[in-house]
């Protein structure tokens, strides 16, 4: 039997952090990761450009039952102390929009800087499955490499998204396992379906994006949506799913720069059609006075006419059947439930010893460089306390 210090099951973002601040205190670190390498959602990041922070982290872009749970460690490792590491190893970054920190090379330098920061107190084991885990005192851990123990056991395993990447539900069976409480998961930063008929009628729409605020009825976003064969994506879109309930309606603000109130009493003789194309890409400006809107020219419409043409613009709806699921979600809502945790260590209040890191836990970062914030935040709170 081997034993180590502490043992991190999933050499992913949150995984691989806390591997390298634990060996960095002295501590003898194993990490177990089925896959054949470490570290593939970092990988696929950002579009293979890994947007690793975001300089506005705060705990309002965090979802969860408890919002306030995310709070200390947020305030213990910030995005600057992660620029900080960043910029040690001279990985160049650029800021994209909104906050977002993406490198200006490939991804896998924010792997590599994780492995080198592992340094020779940790041990990695990649194609290890983990066959079973028993507690006694301490953990036993029986793999396919071996059988290990540790009094200090980190489960890193991720979410469900992508799991032709790697993702598994084995955080949550671990934590039913322990009697463990778990919220409800579900896809989350995730592209949505469209009914038959709204599809009928966006079909030649696919690959238009058009600036918008975007709102549910607890949050809005400005962004970018974009439509799909399927339905509609883009950032406004992928932010909105992780608020949206069941069959919840969307309401769109399709001319966020524009009151339009040039339209009122308007003497001009071109059609709506025409000067709907001064703000959206004509295919678009057809769906809309096809379906949505009656063109004439301007000088036609009676005041009536032009508020009900500014309410459809500006208070656009639309409600999805669906989303495109895991396969496509870059995130899981929900998992383990934090009033099972240690907000200061990430460490089960229940099983001493057993932590659990990163998006295994039920706190969800908005869409851009927020996830990545709290992996690197909860990793480093476990591995400041074992
Ligand atoms: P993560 O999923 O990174 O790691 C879990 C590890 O555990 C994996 O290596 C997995 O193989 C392993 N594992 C699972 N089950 C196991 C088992 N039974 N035994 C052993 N190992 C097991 N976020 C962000 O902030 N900026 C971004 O740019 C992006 N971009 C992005 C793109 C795409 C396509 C996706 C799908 C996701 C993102 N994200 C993101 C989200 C981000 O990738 C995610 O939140 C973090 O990777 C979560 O880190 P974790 O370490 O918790 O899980």
């Amino acid at each position: 039997m081997n034993t180590f210090d502490v043992i991190v099951i999933g050499a992913g973002a949150a995984g691989l952090f806390c591997a390298a601040e634990a060996g960095k205190r002295g501590k003898k670190v194993l990490v177990i990761e089925h896959a054949e390498k470490p570290g593939k959602k970092i990988l696929i990041s950002g579009g293979g450009r890994c947007n690793f922070t975001n300089m506005y982290a705060s705990p309002e872009n965090y979802i969860s039952q408890n919002p306030h749970f995310c709070k200390s460690a947020l305030a213990r490792y910030t995005q600057h102390d992660f620029v900080e590491l960043i910029e040690k190893h001279k990985i160049a970054y650029h800021e994209k929009k909104l906050g977002q920190l993406f490198c200006d090379g490939p991804s896998k330098q924010v792997v590599d800087m994780l492995i080198k920061e592992c340094g020779e107190n940790v041990e990695l084991k990649i194609n290890c499955k983990v066959s079973s885990v028993t507690k006694k005192n301490n953990f036993f851990i029986k793999t396919s490499l071996g059988d290990f123990e540790t009094g200090s056991l980190v489960i890193a395993s991720g979410g469900l998204s992508i799991p032709k990447m790697g993702a598994t539900n084995f955080g949550y069976k671990i934590a039913e396992q322990f009697g463990i409480d778990l919220i409800e998961t579900k896809p989350a930063l995730v592209p949505l379906l469209l009914s038959k008929d709204d599809l009928k009628k966006f079909k030649d729409l696919s690959g238009i994006s058009l600036d918008t605020i975007t709102s549910n009825k607890s949050i809005s976003f400005r962004e970018n949506i974009l439509f799909t064969h399927r339905g509609l994506s883009g950032p406004a879109i992928l932010q909105i799913s992780s608020y949206l309930k069941e069959n919840e309606e969307i309401s769109f603000n399709l001319t966020p720069e524009n009151n339009l109130n040039e339209i009122d009493n308007s003497t001009e003789k071109i059609e709506l059609k025409t000067y709907l194309k001064k703000f959206f890409p004509e295919r678009f400006a057809f769906v809309l006075t096809d379906y949505f809107l009656k063109s004439k020219p301007l000088y036609q419409y009676n005041p009536k006419e032009t508020e009900s043409i500014k309410n459809t613009l500006q208070n656009f709806k639309l409600t999805p059947v669906g989303d495109e699921g895991y396969e496509k979600a870059e995130v899981t809502l929900g998992g383990v439930d934090t009033n099972e945790l240690s907000s200061k260590t990430m460490m089960s209040k229940k099983v001493e010893g057993l932590f659990f890191i990163g998006e295994v836990v039920d706190v969800t970062g908005w869409l851009g460089g927020y996830n990545f914030q709290w992996a690197w935040s909860s990793a480093f709170a476990a591995a400041s306390e074992m």
